[in-house]
């Protein structure tokens, strides 16, 4: 089994990206990461970053079948991504939404989020751990393996 992490635009520069925002870690660490948690199930990574709307949306079709949950941080797009919002309302299996950053102490405009109605949970302002914590969620949801 695998799942599904789908990182938004402006995500593929992490390490470098407002790092006292963001922090260190690159995506490839992230993603080394999710694997190192999900070792314990034998489920593999597939990591996928791109910083257009529809490179994300046909990610989420190209996945749907083959993924058993999915771990989302939508960058931006969480504001107004409704084309992204709609694939992810079409993924069948679990997924998470995650933001790095506490979306809620920093400007308005990133308060809301159009996709997080839909996701099982999200994680929020606990930087590249809260990646780790999608998923051992995950597991949690999908209790069966593998
Ligand atoms: C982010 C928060 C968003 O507001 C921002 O646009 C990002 C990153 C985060 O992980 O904290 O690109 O999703």
């Amino acid at each position: 089994s695998a799942i599904l992490l789908l990182n938004g635009p402006n995500l593929g520069i992490l390490g470098e990206r407002e790092p006292d925002v963001y922090g260190t870690d690159t995506l490839a660490d992230i993603a080394a990461a999710v694997g190192d948690e999900l070792a314990e199930r034998g489920w593999k990574v597939h990591s996928v970053q791109h910083d257009s709307e529809g490179d994300l949306v046909r990610a989420v079709h190209e996945h749907r079948a083959n993924t058993v949950g999915a771990i989302v941080n939508p960058g931006a797009l969480m504001i107004a991504g409704w084309s992204l919002r709609d694939a992810l309302a079409a993924y069948p299996r679990p997924w998470i939404e995650v933001h790095l950053s506490n979306v809620w102490a920093r400007e308005r405009f990133r308060h809301e989020s159009v996709m997080a109605p839909l996701a099982s949970g999200v994680v929020v302002g606990l930087g590249s751990f809260g990646y780790r914590l999608a998923a051992r969620a995950l597991m949690h949801l999908n209790p069966a393996g593998p």
